[in-house]
């Protein structure tokens, strides 16, 4: 990466360049809260969390962080009224629609994981377009969980390794770590070093089972849409005090 696709001089001086987590993964919760809180309605709150999103991005591409994987849509929040998934389903859209621009010009690679195939296909479009249009970029990978879950997630990678068993392409004793991380959605990324989840709930809800083994998890009471370079940088400091051990001592 060159200098001039990450410029390091803006990150903070109280934040150590080689310590910084390579690959950072937010549950971005709080929104609903956020809204009740101003007296607004829920998808009010979704609104103002894509902007978060979109500053966090800016700054992870400005500190130097080479991926962020946000959490967009869980394979359980279709249990949500109708009209907030619908509306959620509407905003990703007009979203990548009207970031892609931008996202090509700043170098971002944009990808997704989840079951994507039973999203609106309008949504879908948008999607392929996104990512083939950024497929090219070297710059920050943006990675957006959309009908993520883990479970699921896990399911299909055994189905689709069974398959190559059945059709004699693998043997049972081939089967290792590697082999089942290259059929998850998330093959080819590193894993998150840093996991931040907003709005206080101690859960993982799904995200990233298999992923976030050795991740460092960061919680905060502040709700998403208030998420912003201040709080970062509070988690990135907390971050740098940890001592990965990775099971040694
Ligand atoms: C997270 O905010 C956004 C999505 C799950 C899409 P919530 O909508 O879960 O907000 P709360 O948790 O109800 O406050
Ligand atoms: C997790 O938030 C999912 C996303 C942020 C997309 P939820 O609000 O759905 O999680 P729970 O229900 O509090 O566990
Ligand atoms: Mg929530």
């Amino acid at each position: 990466m060159t200098a001039q696709q990450t410029p390091l001089e803006y990150l903070p001086p109280d934040l150590n360049r080689e310590l910084l987590p390579k690959h950072v993964a937010v549950i971005m919760d709080g929104n609903g809260r956020w809204a009740k809180r101003q007296g607004l309605p829920r998808i009010m709150g979704h609104k103002r969390g894509v902007d978060a999103l979109k500053d966090l991005l800016r700054c992870c591409k400005d500190w130097g962080i080479q991926a962020l994987t946000a959490y967009a849509f869980s394979t359980e929040n279709w249990g949500r009224p109708q009209e907030e998934v619908d509306f959620l389903m509407t905003l990703f859209q007009r979203v990548l629609r009207q970031e892609l621009r931008k996202m090509v010009e700043e170098n971002v690679q944009i990808r997704f994981v989840g079951n994507l195939t039973s999203l609106p296909p309008a949504l879908q479009a948008e999607i392929c377009r996104s990512v083939e249009e950024t497929k090219d970029n070297r710059g920050i990978r943006f990675t957006v969980a959309t009908n993520y879950g883990g479970r699921q997630e896990i399911v299909q990678a055994c189905r689709a390794i069974a398959h190559k068993v059945q059709q004699g392409l693998l043997q049972p004793d081939e089967i290792d770590e590697a082999t089942f991380e290259r059929h998850l959605y998330t093959s080819g990324i590193c894993d998150p070093d840093l996991l931040i989840r907003t709005s206080g709930e101690m859960r993982v809800s799904n995200f990233l089972l298999w992923q976030i083994a050795y991740s460092e998890i960061y919680i905060t009471d502040t709700l998403w849409p208030d998420f912003d370079r201040s709080e970062f940088h509070r988690a990135l400091c907390a971050y740098q005090q940890r001592e990965r051990r990775f099971g040694k001592v």
